[in-house]
C-alpha cells in the first residue's frame, strides 16, 4: 500500500502504529491490544509502519492490521512490523555519490503522515524514539507514546516491558553457571545488557544470588572485586559470580578498554566482561570464564507480567487517542495504567541510585558492588 492508495471514505478514525529503536518481548503483544481495541472496541482502521519511522519516509512499507494480521503474535518475540535503531529522521544518513551524509528528513514523514489522512500515530520505543516522537509532535503530528526497552531506564514510567522477560532469561543463564562454577572453583562472570541503567544487572544479580555485581552507575575498583573474591574463599566459598552491566565503569573513569576510549562511545558486545575477567585472572591467578549473554536478552517469548503490561499500555494507547491526548506517552504508575507528557520522559533517563532501597538489600545480601 502507498500513501496514495489510501481510500477517502475512511471510517471513523485512522491510526497508525510503528515500532522503533531496538526491539524487545511484548511489542507485538502491544500491536495485537493496539489492533483490537482500535478496530473492535472503536471501529477505527489501522496502518502498520514498518521499520521504524523509516515506514513513513518510503511509504510503501505499510500494511492494514486487521484481526488477521495479529493472529497468534501474543507469546512472539519481536516484531512484525520491524524496526531500525539507526534512522533518525532528523538526521537521517543518506549516501550520494558514495559520501553519506545526515539529512533531516522529518518534512517528508510529516508531508507522508497528512498523505495518509491518519488521525493519530502510536509509537512504541524507547529513550531515543521518544525524542523523536516529540519532535514530530511538536511539528504537529498527533503523536501517543508507548515506552518499551529491555533496559527499563525509561523515566515516567515504573517498569517498561521487556525488562521483565530479559531479567528472567538473565537469571536462568546465571542459575546455570551456579553449577559448573562451583564444581570448576571459578570466577564466573556474566555480562549483561545496560549501558547507562544496570537494572537487568541489579535484578538478576539479586535473584541469582550473584557474589559481585557491576553496574554503570557504582563504579567499582578491580582491587575490591578480587577482596570479595579472595574473602569468599577464606569461608571454603571457592567460586564466585560477578554480573557485569556492559556499561559497567572503574572508580577512577577509565575506560575498560583502550577500543572504547578510542573508537566506540559505547561499548561493544562482551567487551566489559572481558576485560574484566583477564584483570581479575591476573590480580587473582584464579580460573575465570566469561558468559555473555547479549542480545539472548530481548529475545523470546514474553512473560507472562509482559504480555498482560503490553497489553494494558496498547489498550490505554488507543484510549489516549480517543481523547484527544497527543503529545503523551502511556506509562505505569502505581501499578495504574495512565499517561504523561513524551517530554517528562525523555529529560532523564531513570537510573539504578547507589542509595536506594534495592542496592542496600543488596548489600545485606553480601553482594558486593566492587565499590
Ligand atoms: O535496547 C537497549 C539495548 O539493549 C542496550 O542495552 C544495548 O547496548 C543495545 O540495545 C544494543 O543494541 P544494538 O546492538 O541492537 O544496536
Amino acid at each position: 500500500m502507498s500513501a496514495q492508495d489510501v481510500p477517502s471514505s475512511a471510517p471513523a478514525k485512522s491510526i497508525g502504529i510503528l515500532t522503533g529503536g531496538g526491539d524487545c518481548p511484548g511489542l507485538n503483544a502491544v500491536i495485537r491490544a493496539v489492533v483490537k481495541s482500535a478496530t473492535i472496541k472503536h471501529r477505527w482502521r489501522v496502518l502498520g509502519i514498518q521499520d521504524g519511522f523509516d515506514g513513513l519516509i518510503f511509504p510503501n512499507k505499510l500494511c492494514e492490521l486487521t484481526r488477521k494480521e495479529i493472529s497468534g503474535i501474543l507469546p512472539r518475540g519481536g516484531t512484525i512490523l520491524g524496526t531500525s535503531n539507526r534512522g533518525n529522521p532528523f538526521a537521517y544518513p543518506i549516501t550520494e555519490n558514495g559520501i553519506t551524509v545526515e539529512k533531516d528528513v522529518s518534512p517528508q514523514i510529516i508531508e507522508n503522515f497528512h498523505k495518509l489522512k491518519l488521525d493519530g500515530l502510536i509509537v512504541v520505543g524507547g529513550d531515543g524514539t521518544m525524542k523523536i516522537a516529540l519532535e514530530l509532535n511538536r511539528r504537529g503530528i498527533p503523536v501517543v507514546g508507548v515506552p518499551k526497552t529491555i533496559d527499563n531506564d525509561l523515566s515516567s514510567t515504573e517498569i517498561t516491558f521487556g525488562f521483565d522477560t530479559a531479567v528472567r532469561t538473565a537469571t536462568e543463564a546465571i542459575d546455570k553457571l551456579h553449577s559448573t562454577a562451583e564444581s570448576h572453583h571459578r570466577v564466573m562472570l556474566v555480562e549483561v545488557m545496560g549501558r547507562d541503567a544496570g537494572w537487568i544487572a541489579l535484578h538478576s544479580g539479586i535473584a541469582a544470588g550473584a557474589h559481585i555485581i557491576l553496574l554503570a552507575e557504582i563504579p567499582f575498583s578491580l582491587a575490591a572485586i578480587c577482596r570479595k573474591i579472595r574473602e569468599r574463599e577464606e569461608i571454603g566459598r571457592r567460586f564466585s559470580i560477578v554480573v557485569v552491566a556492559e556499561g559497567c565503569r572503574m572508580i577512577d573513569g577509565r575506560p575498560l578498554s583502550e577500543s572504547l576510549k578510542v573508537h566506540r562511545l559505547t561499548p561493544r558486545s562482551g567487551e566489559a566482561a572481558n576485560t574484566i575477567g583477564s584483570l581479575i585472572e591476573k590480580e587473582t591467578g584464579r580460573e575465570t570464564r566469561v558468559t555473555v549473554l547479549g542480545h539472548i536478552q530481548r529475545g523470546g517469548s514474553p512473560t507472562p507480567f509482559d504480555r498482560v503490561l503490553s497489553s494494558r499500555l496498547g489498550a490505554e494507547a488507543v484510549e489516549v487517542i480517543a481523547h484527544g491526548e497527543f503529545g503523551n506517552m502511556v506509562c505505569l504508575h502505581c501499578n495504574s495504567v495512565k499517561s504523561a507528557p513524551i517530554a517528562d520522559a525523555v529529560g532523564e533517563l531513570k537510573i539504578v541510585q547507589p542509595n536506594s532501597e534495592l542496592v542496600r538489600t543488596a548489600r545485606a545480601l553480601d553482594i558486593s558492588f566492587g565499590d
